[in-house]
């Protein structure tokens, strides 16, 4: 696939205005940012670029919470496509606080054009969508990860093609979670999320997910029970038990998710040659285990590199 046989795809596919939500998406303009990105990753590792801007570009790179990978391969994505990122912590800008979000909106989109951000409340996200001129990005929020969940989806391609398949979330209901439910039920593919009762992921992202299973022919099944969900698993993914923001949960949440750990003996119950997911960073020895992170079973590490290619992608779709 060529860049121009992407981008005519995607004009023709009723593309977002925003990516905020996986739900932003449709199949068809998640399938052309997948099949880019293959493309692109292929080009790259042959030391070609499929894409790059005609014209000088800037982006706005907003994080009010730390980053290794999504600022770097913000970064490195946009520097390999001719474009340019500016960091932009909280202590830099101090959305709502310094200046409304609105306003800041507003002079961006007259500087750059676009801006990704990763924000502590996903409305901060909404609220920059709706009064900005330029595309908006979502490097995740409270709510979701919508850029994570394209590399997750990438891999799981990479290494097991694109029928469908049973994909099992283990641990927190949380806006990782969110987002891989949402584009694996878009795609087709089975989806069970076992949680510890309380932390099931939202009703309203439940409900998109099981809409979009539906007509994708997938499903979406949420447990309680970790062994019964990654019975007979193709994929396991886990994340962290406490996310940027719930830090003060610690203790409780430890205590309720310790059932709920990746480790060698509840990766038995999965299929021979199932992969392990993780979005990283990981607490080595919490939600997983040194020998399942470290197995070759354990596919992490190309899940962490294609952040870069779909995020290229992406953007190249969006804004070239
Ligand atoms: N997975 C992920 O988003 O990693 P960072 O928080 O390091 O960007
Ligand atoms: N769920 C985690 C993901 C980090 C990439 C968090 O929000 O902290």
């Amino acid at each position: 696939m060529t860049y121009e046989q992407a981008k005519a795809s995607w004009q023709a596919s009723h593309p977002p205005a925003h990516y905020l939500s996986v739900a932003d998406l449709n199949p068809r303009t998640a399938q052309i940012v997948l099949e880019l990105a293959h493309a692109m990753k292929r080009a790259t590792h042959s030391g070609q670029e499929l894409f790059r801007f005609a014209c000088p570009v800037a982006l706005a790179l907003i994080f009010e919470k730390p980053s290794l990978r999504t600022r770097v391969t913000l970064e490195v994505g946009l520097y390999q496509m001719g474009a340019h990122g500016v960091y932009l912590t909280q202590s830099d800008i101090q959305m709502g606080k310094r200046e409304a979000v609105m306003d800041i909106a507003r002079n961006l989109g007259r500087w750059v054009q676009g801006v990704i951000a990763r924000v502590f409340l996903h409305t901060a996200l909404e609220e920059l969508a709706r009064f900005s001129d330029v595309p908006v990005i979502n490097a995740l929020s409270d709510r979701e990860h919508p850029c994570q969940a394209l590399a997750d989806l990438m891999t799981i391609q990479e290494r097991k093609g694109t029928q469908p398949l049973t994909l099992v979330w283990v641990g927190d209901g949380n806006n990782v979670c969110h987002s891989f439910t949402l584009l694996a039920a878009l795609l087709g593919h089975r989806v069970r999320v076992a949680t510890p009762e309380g932390y099931a992921p939202h009703e309203a992202i439940l409900n998109q997910a099981q809409a979009f299973a539906a007509q994708s022919g997938g499903s979406v099944e949420l447990l309680h029970d970790p062994r019964a969900a990654v019975a007979d698993a193709d994929v396991v993914y886990t994340d962290v038990w406490v996310s940027m923001g719930f830090e003060t949960e610690r203790e409780a949440r430890l205590r309720k998710f310790l059932p709920y750990q990746v480790n060698e003996e509840l990766l038995r119950l999965a299929k021979p040659d199932a992969i392990v997911l993780h979005c990283l960073p990981a607490r080595r020895g919490e939600e997983i285990t040194d020998a399942v992170l470290d197995d070759a079973q354990s596919a992490v590490w190309d899940q962490a590199e294609n952040r870069l290619h779909t995020q290229k992608a992406l953007i190249a779709l969006m804004l070239g």
